[in-house]
């Protein structure tokens, strides 16, 4: 079973090139079977098929190539059958380029304080009713194949970063046993790309084995996952250094839950590819505007009188037709208001993946990361 396994996890249904290199920085084009996305790539989180408060055409128009979704939401409503009834995700929600879906163990265990890992799997409350519910690494898998993502991610043993002991050891090697049951489980892997998840804490020596256990396997692409949870960004970036320096050159290299813009930054200079995370939406509906310079805090009172756009270096619907003012006034009282600085933090991040792809392509990513860091560190040599 572990080779046949195997062999099936060799099977790939995307085609990635490395277009060019800065140091460990990498510009790629990954062609997935609904779109080619260019890399580095921010990938906007729609837990339940939506990106809150943003349209399909206007993340298109937005230049955005690749959301990701929640297989647990998704598997609550409007459920796994349905959904592949509907013929997929794709369809269901309208979106024509491509899309990746989480397992759903991260989101359990984040989410649901009584969530319980066993080795058969995640042990849950059904929020609808309250009956237990397991979720095993070949049911995370044969839900995914039903909602049809162009990506699909293995069943993870996710510990808290803050966690320390045998617990992570445990989680690892957890890890590495569910990833061949999800191989096994995976029934469409030249339409579907099964990516692993590297685990392991801090503990360099566990990612190191956790890596060589996955790379053995062969996988069409990689996460680096169990970051991102209030470890220090020392810690932080130290891990994705050696998992990323640790990972098949000809392979995707995702970092899940990440983040802020600076993390993306520093990640792609350490070799990652892709990242997710709600920052920018959740962000947005709060009244933060991301920009150069950091965050604008459009509740602040200083800017009732501010007649500029969010960002002048910005071209977008939002920072060509609204002012700082006109937004302040109504980000936390109109739908509308956080739904427009949310469109303008999905610019913003689109922008910055394309200028990182752009800025490695034409060999000046070292100064486009010098200037990055000037604009939010202005006080700083
Ligand atoms: N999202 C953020 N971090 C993780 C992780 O470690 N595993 C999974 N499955 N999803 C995540
Ligand atoms: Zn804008």
């Amino acid at each position: 079973a572990a080779t046949s396994a195997r062999v099936f996890a060799n099977m790939a249904a995307l085609h990635f090139e490395v277009l060019a290199r800065s140091k460990l920085a990498r510009a790629s084009r990954l062609t997935l079977p609904h779109h080619v996305v260019q890399t580095p790539m921010f990938m906007p989180v729609g837990t339940q098929g939506v990106i809150k408060g943003i349209a399909n055409d206007q993340l298109e128009e937005l230049g955005c190539q690749i959301i990701l979704a929640n297989t647990y939401h998704l598997a609550l409503r409007p459920g796994a059958d349905l959904l592949e009834q509907m013929g997929g995700l794709h369809k269901f929600m309208n979106w024509p380029r491509a899309l990746l879906t989480d397992s759903g163990g991260f989101q359990m265990v984040s989410l649901l304080h009584l969530a319980d890992i066993t080795e058969e799997g995640v042990t849950f409350q059904s929020p609808v009713d309250g009956t237990p519910m397991l979720l095993t690494p070949e049911e995370s898998i044969q839900i995914q194949n039903k909602i049809g993502a162009d990506i699909i991610m293995a069943l993870d043993d996710v510990v808290k970063t803050t966690t320390t002991g045998p617990r992570v050891e445990e989680a690892m090697h957890r890890t590495l046993r569910w990833i061949d049951r999800c191989i096994s489980a995976h029934s469409r892997p030249t339409e579907q790309n099964l990516f692993g998840i590297v685990q392991g804490g801090l503990d360099p020596k566990l990612r190191d084995q956790c890596v060589k256990g996955l790379v053995e396997r062969n996988l069409p692409g990689y996460a680096i996952g169990g970051l991102s949870g209030g470890e220090d960004k020392d810690s932080f970036w130290r891990i994705v250094a050696q998992c990323a320096a640790g990972l098949p050159e000809d392979k995707p290299r995702y970092v899940m839950g990440v983040g802020f813009p600076l993390d993306i930054v520093v990640c792609s200079a350490l070799g990652a590819d892709m990242y997710d995370c709600v920052y920018p939406t959740r962000t947005g509906r709060f009244g933060s505007a991301l920009v150069p310079e950091g965050v604008l805090k459009l509740t602040n009172a200083n800017m009732e009188n501010d007649n500029r756009p969010l960002d002048e270096s910005c071209s977008c619907m939002v920072c060509k037709q609204y002012t700082r003012s006109y937004l302040h006034t109504i980000v936390t009282k109109e739908a509308m208001g956080s739904q427009l600085v949310s469109y303008h933090n999905i610019a913003y991040m689109m922008k910055l993946s394309k200028d990182m792809h752009t800025s490695i392509l034409e060999g000046r990513f070292p100064q486009f990361v010098q200037e990055f860091l000037q604009k939010q560190f202005p006080n700083r040599d």
